[in-house]
């Protein structure tokens, strides 16, 4: 039909992805950062960033904040809207990984669906999801952007957590929680780092 791409054929490469990751000598995934706003997410993202850039590892960050002002500046926070944020990030992502490169996509993606459509579009194993399983007590009492407070007096309809659902990952290959206090962000970062040592990335 007119509204899809039709009589669209694969191009092959000589150039192949395993070969860019013999060149950067690293294998391309999806680190996929999933929370409720002002759980850290961001933050994490750079100081995983950090950390995978210091071991000579090239990394990208899609930040859903960012992507948002370019990419996605069509979109709102309506569900299909972030349904279809979540999926261009997550083609974006997966064009990442096949570069080679350890993509680190930051965003609330607040649908299970969702986070699972992007999964079903990598290669086995290449789709991490990390859960930043904060309470959003704790978000809000943060409340980074002051977004929580407009949210609770109607000025912003629809946000995560206050009148809009977040469905929190069941199975995530990496959660990370804090207890009393928030762990530094460098040591929330190192739990994935060591979680790709372990995976051979
Ligand atoms: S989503 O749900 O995955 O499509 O959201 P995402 O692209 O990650 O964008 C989240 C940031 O948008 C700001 N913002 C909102 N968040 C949630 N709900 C509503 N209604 C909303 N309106 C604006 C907010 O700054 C989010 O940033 P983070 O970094 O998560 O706090």
């Amino acid at each position: 039909n007119g509204t899809r791409s039709t009589n669209v054929v694969w191009h092959k490469s000589l150039v192949e992805k395993i070969d860019r990751q013999e060149l950067l000598q690293q294998k391309g995934c999806v680190i996929w950062i999933t929370g409720l706003s002002g759980s850290g997410k961001s933050t994490v993202a750079c100081a995983l960033a950090g950390a995978l850039h210091a071991r000579g590892k090239l990394t990208y960050i899609l930040d859903g904040d960012n992507v948002r002002h370019g990419l996605n500046r069509d979109l709102t926070f309506k569900a299909e809207d972030r349904a279809e944020n979540i999926r261009r990030i997550g083609e974006v992502a997966k064009l990442f990984g096949d570069a080679g490169v350890i993509c680190i996509a930051s965003v609330i993606s607040p649908y299970r669906k969702d986070r699972e459509a992007c999964r079903s579009i990598l290669p086995d194993g290449d789709f991490i999801e990390v859960f930043m399983d904060i309470p959003l007590s704790v978000c809000e009492a943060r409340d980074p952007k002051g977004l929580y407070k407009l949210a609770r007096a109607g000025k912003i309809k629809g946000f995560t957590g206050i009148d809009d659902p977040y469905e929190a990952p069941l199975d995530s290959e990496i959660v990370l929680q804090q207890g009393e206090v928030c762990p530094p962000p460098e040591d929330m970062a190192d739990k994935v780092v060591s979680y790709l040592e372990a995976k051979g990335y």
